[in-house]
């Protein structure tokens, strides 16, 4: 199944569905490789990893052994999208983080490199446990020009954030020189993320949608995905399956989901979403599916330490 390509604002293609490898725990680094080549051989172009699922050396690996396979003719033909850690959120270690990620994935750049969370979290904290001292100031001015200078030195093809409400979305850009090109937020039919949609359409910034499928209802996901009863009626009238109404649904709203699936089976399913369209009636029907955000990121606050005293100024009341 051919997959279409999004044009960025930086001017880059974009393969319209990426493979999610954020999944903890991951398989063993060999074992995710060959999940990976799987997932190249099926179709599959456009990666998504971070510095913080330690799977950037599975990927850059999958990459270098679909290119020996010859599955691809190079490098340039898979889209890679990596992301600074939530510890490396200051404008003396981007570059540093960066340079690490090339290292770790084996490559001398990525297509897209985002902030993954606006927050700043002391180095070696455990994420799942913070104390106070561990949530510390994130100056998201000055990461962003540190994010810019990764651009401009061609080791970041296109800059982006991660989890950017659509009020931080905006604050960023007044001081932008160079636009992010993505926002990659929780999306799915049980969060539409309207508002976030509307406003990057307007600033032609480009959303990606992580949990598509609510993650199936595992980690930080929900199961009012794959259990909606709207969502079954229309699979089953159009003789699709729920997840490719999932999908379809997200890429109709002119985002690209980024699914994971470590199933032979169903990373291919998961394809067969780009040659059938949802009618009017399906979308309006989607329309009255209860909204709620699945990960609220509560672990990240802690009232009077941080940025954050709630979970409503975490998001900027977007929940
Ligand atoms: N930027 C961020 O902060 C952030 C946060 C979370 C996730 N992400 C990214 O987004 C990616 C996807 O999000 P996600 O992992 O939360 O959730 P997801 O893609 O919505 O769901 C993944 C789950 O659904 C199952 N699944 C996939 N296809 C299926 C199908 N056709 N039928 C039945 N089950 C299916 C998978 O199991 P199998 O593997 O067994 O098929 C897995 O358990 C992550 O891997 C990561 O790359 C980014």
């Amino acid at each position: 199944m051919a997959v279409g390509e999004i044009v960025l604002n930086s001017g880059y293609k974009m393969p319209a569905l990426g493979f999610g490898t954020g999944s903890p725990p991951s398989p063993p680094a060999h074992e995710l490789t060959a999940i990976i080549v799987d997932g190249i051989a099926a179709g599959y172009r456009h990666i998504d990893t971070a510095a913080m699922y330690g799977t950037e050396a599975a990927v850059g690996a999958a990459v270098a052994e679909a290119v020996e396979r010859g599955l691809i003719k190079s490098r340039r033909e898979v889209f890679v999208t990596s992301k600074l850690n939530v510890f490396d959120t200051h404008p003396d270690l981007v570059l540093p983080a960066l340079k690490q990620t090339l290292s770790d994935l084996k490559l001398d750049y990525v297509d897209l490199y985002l902030i993954h969370w606006p927050l700043r979290i002391k180095k070696g904290a455990n994420v799942s446990n913070l104390k106070g001292e561990d949530l510390l100031h994130f100056n998201v001015k000055e990461v962003w020009e540190a994010m810019e200078e990764c651009c401009k030195l061609g080791l970041a093809k296109s800059i982006g954030v991660s989890n950017f409400s659509s009020v931080k979305l905006s604050n960023l850009l007044e001081f932008a020189t160079i636009p992010p090109a993505v926002d990659q937020v929780e999306m799915n039919v049980a969060w539409q993320q309207q508002k976030l949609v509307k406003l990057c359409k307007d600033k032609n910034i480009h959303v990606a949608a992580w949990s598509p499928l609510g993650a199936n209802g595992a980690f930080w996901g929900t199961l009012a995905v794959m259990e909606s009863p709207v969502l079954k009626e229309i699979a089953a009238s159009r003789n699709k399956t729920v997840p490719q109404v999932a999908l379809r649904w997200i890429v109709e709203q002119g985002v690209t989901p980024i699914v994971k699936s470590y199933n032979k089976e169903r990373m291919r399913a998961n394809l067969e979403i780009f040659n059938w369209e949802l009618s009017d009636e399906d979308i309006c029907k989607i329309q009255t599916i209860p909204q709620a955000r699945a990960l609220k990121g509560d672990r990240f606050i802690i009232q009077g330490h941080g940025d954050y005293n709630s979970v409503e100024e975490f998001w900027d009341g977007e929940l």
